[in-house]
């Protein structure tokens, strides 16, 4: 976090006490902080302490003149490398979701290119009113990370889900969501995840045990590396990791129209989707009745994202997967061939490997090459696999026409 300005808001929960020691742990990590108080966190906490703490004025007014003159709100926006609401209120939550600039802090945020983050705090039944479940999913969906909450005693007298995370945990997590200075620093990767939905009817679908977690871990990795990472992902239980740019689909059509929105000015393109091969070539518009004793679904071919893309005049660093059953490593080459790819990364699954579990085998083939990297962790397999894709990257870049960044 050496250097990076991070503007602190803080906004009207008791928990905005904790927010004066958040700043002592942001600045501990090399960070420049600015406090941006709301009118209701003021009842709470005096600007002074912040001001003493930060180094900085407290800016609480959009209407400040003098400190307008000083720096005006756009500027501040601009000079934010990233924006960290906590504690976030349930009101500001609300605010936020809706995009209202009627107070200094709202309109920051509304006004910043840079990452938001929020830290919630509220009383557990606040936190779990359906109003503000609506307006979190709103947010994520816009890409602003939230930062728990935790469950534990609340300053109400209940106990639950509701508490902000304390200023340590809140300052780790902040530093992962700012780019790092990885060997894919400045380089963008799109990533697809998870299984594919393929609708039979409106109640029924076709899918795989894809659990995203090697994808998940993939982004995770690459976003330490440094890279804007996009990740589309088809359904899956997980969170997505700081800093990264989700984009859920269903389908296998999705995947695709989602790839193709995203892919121009990709550098590199790692496809670990398990991405359905076949759908219905008829889904019903009405649930079918079981008015026979047999029933036969049509299916039909899907569209191969994987091969889509590195079929493209201008494509990016093109990485696959392939999941097998028997004969791992000579069916991988024989896929890193037909689909024209950069890299393959094989892996065999069973029942009881590869899907749905947290560790994994991966070995890497490219042209000339191979590598073994062993059984582990998935998260393990996967920072080693974007050292791999960033050497590898780097390398093709070199030979002009290879890649097209
Ligand atoms: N893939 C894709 N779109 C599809 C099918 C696969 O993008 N419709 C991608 C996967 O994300 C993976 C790679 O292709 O990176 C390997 O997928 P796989 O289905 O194993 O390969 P196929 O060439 O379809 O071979 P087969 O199913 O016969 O093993």
């Amino acid at each position: 976090m050496q250097g990076k300005r991070i503007l602190l808001g803080v906004t009207g929960g008791i928990a905005a006490y904790k927010s004066a020691e958040l700043v002592r742990r942001l600045r501990e990590r090399g960070a420049d902080v600015q406090v941006v108080m709301t009118a209701a966190a003021r009842e709470f906490v005096g600007p002074l302490t912040f001001q003493a703490l930060s180094g900085r004025p407290v800016r609480t007014d959009l209407w400040d003149s003098a400190a307008e003159s000083a720096m005006g709100h756009i500027e501040l926006a601009r000079w934010a490398d990233a924006v960290l609401v906590a504690p976030a209120t349930a009101d500001f939550l609300a605010r936020l979701a809706q995009g209202r600039a009627d107070d200094l802090l709202a309109t920051l945020c509304l006004a910043s290119a840079a990452p938001i983050a929020v830290a919630p705090a509220m009383n557990r039944l606040m936190w779990a009113n359906a109003a503000t479940v609506a307006n979190i999913e709103r947010l994520r969906a816009r890409g602003v990370q939230v930062l728990g909450p935790a469950e534990g005693a609340q300053a109400c007298g209940e106990f639950g889900e509701g508490r902000m995370l304390e200023p340590t945990e809140l300052a780790e997590q902040l530093d992962a969501l700012l780019p790092a200075a990885g060997p894919l620093r400045g380089r963008r990767v799109l990533i697809t995840a998870g299984p594919t939905r393929e609708r039979i009817d409106p109640v029924r679908f076709i899918s795989n045990r894809s659990s995203g977690k090697m994808g998940f871990a993939v982004a995770q990795a690459a976003r330490e590396a440094g890279a804007e990472v996009v990740l589309v992902s088809g359904p899956v239980a997980l969170p997505t990791p700081p800093g990264v740019r989700r984009v859920d689909v269903e389908s296998a059509e999705a995947m695709y129209a989602a790839v193709e929105a995203e892919v121009n000015g990709t550098d590199i393109f790692i496809s670990t989707a398990a991405v359905a091969d076949y759908r219905p070539a008829h889904p019903s518009g009405q649930k079918i009745k079981k008015t026979s004793e047999r029933l036969q679904l049509e299916m039909e071919r899907t569209v191969d994202v994987l091969a889509s893309v590195a079929a493209r005049p201008n494509r990016p660093f093109v990485v696959g997967f392939a999941a097998e059953t028997e004969s791992v490593e000579h069916n991988a080459r024989a896929k890193l061939l037909r689909k024209n790819l950069d890299m393959i990364a094989a892996n065999e699954v069973s029942h009881t490997k590869g899907f749905d579990c947290e560790d994994n085998h991966l070995i890497v083939l490219w042209r000339e090459a191979r590598r073994d990297l062993g059984a582990g962790p998935k998260i393990a397999l996967a920072r080693e696999l974007v050292q791999l894709i960033a050497t590898s990257y780097a390398e093709a870049r070199d030979v002009p026409g290879t890649v097209s960044a």
